[in-house]
């Protein structure tokens, strides 16, 4: 294959703050959601469907044994990024999607009180990774909401979030324009929706549930718009983007009732967030949706901030495919990142039942280019698996290269059928612990971490075969899949 991702293109990983980082309760940082969640029970991975949290959970988190809640250690990165960046650096990484905590930068959402020793390390940090040669690509809030949100104003459907996260936002912007290119508000905002505790802090037993996940939801457009309106305005080298774990469904057979089903479940599951964030408004499908489900929704009076506030790039994160059928009695359903679905006899899947499919992402990139027609970003891509050190101290993965190779190769078809695709982002280049089962054991990484699910281990870092695999893939510029 001859080679078609553009010389700038810009490969790397991606990593978040609450699974990585730890240090929970260090230099001031103030309690968050995922902190409050425990490890599932091994036996149920398969068969997991999602966390669901609690006005008790988090009041039983608050006493309990902090060892009891991965998120809260992480693997370290808060004092070990010096030495875990210069291992992205030795496999040429271009670019570094890393997250910010709010938790960390205003612990109380006191818009008027920064934590400088929060600050400081995220100067640190960002420095690091520029000194390194990659473009940091920097997330605001990936599924850490602080408590204080829940405690203070119930959840992101309360108006005062835009207000605090825009001057979040703000804050840093002002510091890190003239570092940071690529921005993205939220990750995977359509998770407000598909889990929304850690989305958007709305708690599972919320009275009028799914109509205040929608408000949550609405609430993080605009305050996202916002933040993209203030860029552009005085930072025009910065560029903003949005972002959905793409659900990536096909119909469970031809008949159109099925078809039918699909498209909805994409309508409301995965496309809606895209058109508020690129096109500026809703869909019209969600503005049916919103009326036959009696949510209402401030959107005429808000209409004006989302269409200024459109994004330059089109982010998603693909994992897995899923089918969706009209009539599910009877057939076998699989797990899926955020979303379950049912089956694909075509597909093979994960230990956690997510069901490998890397046409998927050529098929997707392309509807994804057609609909927004503007730069797509892999946001991530990659596939958890147990695994032990082996006596050569490294991890023979030919199953993550095989994963990568392949979805590189989708990837590049894409571009070669016309799409516009600047970055592919891996997901957890370095082991971390997992967001959905918040497990060690689900492993992501090109580089092992030694540390087992409760905890124990040396915390020391080992390169598994598939570093040497990717670094080689970003040599030569994806020619050689
Ligand atoms: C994405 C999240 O949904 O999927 C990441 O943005 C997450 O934070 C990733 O880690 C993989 O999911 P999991 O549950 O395997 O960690």
């Amino acid at each position: 294959m001859r080679s078609t991702f553009p010389k700038d293109f810009l490969f790397g990983g991606a990593i978040s703050a609450c699974q990585a980082e730890g240090a929970w309760n260090v230099d001031g940082r103030s309690l968050t959601i995922p902190d409050v969640v425990k490890k599932i029970d091994p036996a149920k991975r398969k068969t997991f469907l999602q966390a669901t949290i609690t006005k008790n959970d988090v009041e039983e988190a608050k006493t309990a044994n902090w060892k009891d809640y991965p998120k809260r250690w992480g693997i370290d990165f808060y004092h070990t990024y010096k030495e875990d960046i210069q291992l992205m650096k030795e496999m040429g990484f271009r670019v570094f999607r890393f997250s910010i905590a709010l938790a960390r930068v205003f612990p109380d959402l006191h818009i008027e009180k920064p934590n400088e020793k929060a600050l400081a390390y995220y100067d640190d940090l960002v420095d690091t990774i520029v000194q390194a040669g990659m473009q940091p690509l920097v997330t605001l809030s990936h599924f850490d909401p602080p408590i204080a949100i829940c405690e203070k104003y119930g959840g992101w459907y309360h108006r005062d979030m835009i207000d605090i996260f825009e001057s979040y936002a703000r804050l840093l912007l002002d510091r890190y324009h003239d570092k940071i290119k690529y921005w993205l508000p939220f990750n995977e905002i359509n998770a407000a929706i598909l889990a929304p505790f850690k989305g958007s802090a709305v708690l599972n037993d919320e009275e009028n549930y799914e109509e205040k996940c929608w408000q949550a939801a609405h609430n993080q457009f605009v305050a996202a718009a916002k933040v993209v309106k203030y860029a552009h305005d005085n930072y025009p080298n910065c560029q903003m983007g949005c972002m959905v774990a793409y659900c990536q469904s096909y119909p469970y057979s031809c008949d159109p009732l099925d078809v039918l089903a699909n498209d909805k479940f994409d309508q409301m599951t995965n496309l809606t967030f895209l058109d508020v964030q690129s096109k500026g408004k809703y869909p019209y499908f969600a503005l049916h949706y919103f009326k036959e489900h009696s949510i209402y929704l401030p959107i005429e009076q808000d209409s004006s901030i989302l269409l200024q506030g459109t994004v330059d790039w089109v982010g998603y994160s693909y994992y897995q495919s899923m089918l969706t059928a009209d009539h599910t009695e009877g057939i076998s359903s699989g797990n899926g990142n955020l979303k379950n679905g049912l089956v694909n006899p075509y597909l093979k899947s994960t230990e956690w039942g997510w069901q490998i499919d890397p046409v998927g992402l050529r098929i997707l990139t392309n509807r994804m280019y057609d609909r927004y027609q503007k730069p797509l970003f892999i946001l991530e891509n990659g596939i958890g698996k147990v695994e032990q050190l082996n006596e050569e101290k490294t991890v023979n993965d030919t199953y993550r290269i095989d994963y990568l190779r392949q979805h590189l190769k989708a990837l590049k078809q894409a571009i070669e059928d016309g799409c516009e695709v600047i970055g592919y982002a891996w997901w957890g280049p370095i082991d971390l612990i997992s967001s959905g089962t918040s497990e060690m054991s689900k492993r992501y990484g090109f580089i092992y971490v030694d540390q087992d699910d409760e905890g124990n281990g040396t915390k020391e870092r080992f390169k598994k075969e598939s570093f040497y695999a990717y670094k080689e893939i970003i040599e030569t510029n994806g020619e050689n899949l």
